[in-house]
Parts: C-alpha cells; sequence; structure tokens
C-alpha cells in the first residue's frame, strides 16, 4: 500500500467534477423509484417536508463528515479508516467502518444492477411502442412476464454489471470523471424535457398539488423513519463511496488566471450535491404524479409504480413512445453513475493491495454478479423460498440498506464527531463560519447518532413484528 500522500488513484480534475460525480452517485434508483413510490405511499407533501428536514440535518451533516474521513485519509475507505484510526491514536478495529461499508456496497451493488437492469429491458419494450393501448391488467402482466424470465433478467443483469465495472476499470480519470461528465448533464436534459411534458397534460396541477400540499393528519412515527432512511440511501450514505469520492478531492485549486490557490470547501460543495439530488428526487415525482394523474391512475403503487403504472400512462399519452424511451434512459443513466461508485470503493482497495484496476474491477464485478444471480432468481425459480425477510432479494436488500447503511452512517457520525481530534477536524473542514461550524458539530455528535440508531431500532423491531 501507498504510504505516502500522493493521491495513488488520480484526483478529480476540478471541484466541479467531484461535485458531479458525487451528485451522480445520489442521483439513482433512489430518486427516480423509490422516492415517489414512496411518496404515493405515504401520501405526498408532508411525507415530501419530513424529507426535507431529513436530508438538511441528517443527510448533509453525515456528508460532510464521511467527506471529511475521506479527503484526509487520502485513500479507499478501509485504508483510509486504518490511516485515521492510526492517527487518532484509536484502536485499529475503527478499520471496520471500511470494511463494513465495502460489504454493504458489494451487497447494494448486487442487488441495484438487477432492479436497473430492468429500466434497461424497461428502454427496448418503451422503444418498441409495446406499452401503446396496454390495459392495467397487461401492463402488470408485462412486468411479471418480465420478472418470470430468468434468462431475459441474467441478460441485463450481465450487461447492465459489465457497463459499471467497465468505467470503474477505466480509472478516476478515464472511467469515472468522463461517465459523469456526459451522464449527468444528458440526465438534466432529460428529466427537464420530462417535466416539460408532464406541464402539458390535464393532471399536471393535481401532481404539483400532490407533492407540495401538507396534509400533516398523514404523518406518523413510522413516516419518521422512512424519510430518514431514504434520506440517507439517497445521498449515498454510510458505505464508503462518498468517501472514496471525497479521497479523490483536492484541497486546493489553483485559480488560473490569478495563480493564487483557494481551499476547496467541503460543506459548500455537499450543500449543493445534497441539493440537486432533492432537485430530481422532486423533478421526478413532477415527471411522473401528472402522467399518473392524467391516467386515472392510482398513486399509491408501492414498488410497481415505475413498472407497472407509468408504462400504462405512457401507453396512453400522445407522444408516450417517445416520452416512455427517453424516461426509461434517464433512469438508466442515473443508476449507472450510482452503481460506479457502489463498485470503486473495493476496486480501490484491490488496488492499494497491488492489483491492477482491470483485475479488481473483474474481480468485484464478477463476485457482485454472481450475488446478484440470487437476485434475479429470487423473482422466479426462488420465488417461494423465503426466509426471515422474504426472498433472497428481500433480505440482501433490508440488510443493506436498512441495517448496515444507518449502522455505517452511525459509526461515521461517532468517529467524525468523537474519535477525530477536534483541531484536525477543523482543518480539513475549514469552515468560515464558526455559528455553522458548531452547528455541525452538534448535529453531528448528538443528533445524527441518535436518528441513525432509531431507525436501526425500527428497522429490527419492524423485522420481528
Ligand atoms: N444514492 C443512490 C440512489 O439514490 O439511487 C443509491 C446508492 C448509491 C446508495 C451508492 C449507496 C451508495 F453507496
Ligand atoms: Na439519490
Amino acid at each position: 500500500m501507498n504510504e505516502t500522500s500522493k493521491p495513488v488513484h488520480g484526483m478529480w480534475t476540478s471541484r466541479w467534477v467531484f461535485i458531479l460525480a458525487a451528485t451522480g452517485s445520489a442521483v439513482g434508483l433512489g430518486n427516480i423509484w423509490r422516492f415517489p413510490y414512496i411518496t404515493g405511499e405515504y401520501g405526498g407533501g408532508a411525507f415530501v417536508l419530513l424529507y426535507l428536514a431529513c436530508i438538511a440535518l441528517i443527510g448533509v451533516p453525515i456528508m460532510i463528515a464521511e467527506v471529511t474521513l475521506g479527503r484526509r485519509g487520502g485513500l479507499s475507505p478501509i485504508h483510509s479508516m486504518g490511516r485515521l484510526a492510526e492517527q487518532s491514536k484509536v484502536s485499529r478495529r475503527w478499520k471496520g467502518i471500511g470494511y463494513l461499508g465495502a460489504l454493504s456496497g458489494f451487497l447494494i451493488l448486487s442487488f441495484y444492477s438487477v432492479v436497473a437492469s430492468w429500466a434497461l429491458i424497461y428502454v427496448w419494450e418503451a422503444v418498441r411502442g409495446l406499452f401503446q393501448g396496454m390495459t392495467a391488467l397487461q401492463s402488470q402482466g408485462n412486468f411479471e412476464a418480465m420478472q418470470a424470465n430468468p434468462w431475459l433478467m441474467l441478460g441485463s443483469h450481465s450487461l447492465f454489471m459489465v457497463l459499471t465495472m467497465g468505467v470503474v476499470a477505466l480509472g478516476v480519470k478515464r472511467g469515472l470523471e468522463r461517465a459523469v461528465e456526459v451522464l449527468m448533464p444528458l440526465l438534466f436534459v432529460l428529466l427537464l424535457v420530462l417535466i416539460g411534458y408532464a406541464a402539458t397534460t390535464p393532471g399536471f396541477a393535481q401532481g404539483v398539488a400532490f407533492l407540495f400540499a401538507f396534509d400533516f393528519s398523514k404523518l406518523s412515527g413510522e413516516a419518521v423513519v422512512i424519510a430518514l432512511g431514504q434520506a440517507f440511501f439517497t445521498l449515498s450514505l454510510g458505505m464508503g463511496a462518498i468517501m472514496a469520492y471525497g479521497a479523490y478531492m483536492p484541497r486546493e485549486i489553483k485559480n488560473k488566471k490569478t495563480g493564487r490557490s483557494r481551499p476547496v470547501s467541503i460543506a459548500s460543495s455537499v450543500a449543493i450535491i445534497a441539493l440537486l439530488d432533492t432537485l430530481v428526487a422532486l423533478g421526478a415525482g413532477l415527471a411522473m404524479f401528472p402522467l399518473l394523474f392524467t391516467g386515472n391512475l392510482e398513486p399509491a403503487q408501492g414498488p410497481g409504480m415505475m413498472f407497472v403504472t407509468l408504462p400504462l400512462a405512457f401507453g396512453q399519452m400522445p407522444g408516450g413512445v417517445l416520452f416512455g424511451s427517453l424516461f426509461f434512459v434517464l433512469v438508466v443513466c442515473a443508476a449507472w453513475t450510482s452503481s460506479i461508485s457502489l463498485g470503486e470503493p473495493m476496486v480501490a482497495w484491490l488496488v492499494e493491495r497491488g492489483k491492477s484496476r482491470w483485475a479488481a474491477s473483474l474481480l468485484v464485478g464478477g463476485a457482485a454478479w454472481v450475488l446478484g444471480v440470487g437476485s434475479v432468481l429470487s423473482f422466479n425459480l426462488w420465488k417461494e423460498h423465503t426466509f426471515l425477510m422474504g426472498t433472497f432479494f428481500d433480505n440482501i436488500e433490508f440488510l443493506s440498506t436498512s441495517i448496515l447503511l444507518p449502522l455505517g452512517g452511525l459509526l461515521i457520525a461517532l468517529f467524525a464527531g468523537w474519535v477525530m481530534k477536534e483541531t484536525q477536524v477543523r482543518k480539513e473542514l475549514a469552515m468560515k463560519s464558526f455559528a455553522l461550524y458548531m452547528v455541525w458539530r452538534a448535529l453531528v455528535r448528538i443528533f445524527s447518532p441518535l436518528a441513525m440508531i432509531a431507525v436501526i431500532a425500527y428497522a429490527l423491531w419492524s423485522a420481528t413484528r
């Protein structure tokens, strides 16, 4: 392992590339698939408000902590945590944050690829005009037929994994950086086009009202925990993806004209990333709900909303083939830049241990692919084999997103808030406003850990119910 502070993996070219890459990690299935359907299930506007509060009060502070650990460590999350534990003169066991993150990233990558690959299949179906004139029953049948076909899903899962690990194999500059520079602008343009399209439909006003009308009677304790978990998942926190990206973030950047160096601020970068992620989630809601209302469809559809209800809406509208295709291209782009960030931490770790990037990517991608086959089979051949939380897929999803991510977040908050020397943290953060710094510190030391404990406790409690 390279012990100097010279970057082994390369650095982002600029602060904006870091912001773009981290936003690429954040914006994904969580925004376009999960956020709209849980908002639909938990009743709309009031849930949105709750979610925004969770982003601001828990998501942003933990993200700042995670980037800070990453930039200070300068390596893959596992080696960064080892290094930071050493510097802080605490037990090397804190390196466990890195291992835990690598494990959850690996588990998430395995099933994320499977769900993303449904979107890949749907691009193809949308382009062929398959959704045109479909009835509700046919749309349901179409989704079920895809899930019942292990070969089809295996094929698309393989393709998506190759796309993901191919980019990771190319490295930080030639792979990750180039991918986000193309895919993120494309994503924003597609989203704007789709919102514009939704704005022309008769259900637009109803869709907007659904997202932004606050009916507090619908809120419950459960909604709070769900909003918290979503805020966490959507910002890619707790597993080292953001830590790894933080390690490639320069400390200072030279102004080309004046030649003077300016510090690159972590806090303001994180604020932008969280804002962009939130705008995309709300934008996805704005693009989807009006179509549902226009087609007289129910917004509370659960996970099938994007794959059953939305195609139905596209099938009934003028221009549905074009905009339906664009929509699923958007989903694929968003998922792609997220899955890259799921693979990067482990590949970076293996590279530091002497493997080549290609070999490491092949290894990580291959292993995640194998595990993903279990998720593919969960929808067909293994459908009846349920244990604990349900199918194999359900268990992997529950373990990683409801237990391991919040656990990682808890440990990251504790490390940044209590373990690291305050002088180091302050230097790395270099926040201009002392008042804001104190607010962050209080949130990360006390408020965030308590919230994470609540999320984990709720998950365990709901699992044993
Ligand atoms: N933030 C991604 C989404 O909203 O889809 C999911 C994710 C990506 C979670 C990367 C965690 C991660 F490390
Ligand atoms: Na997200």
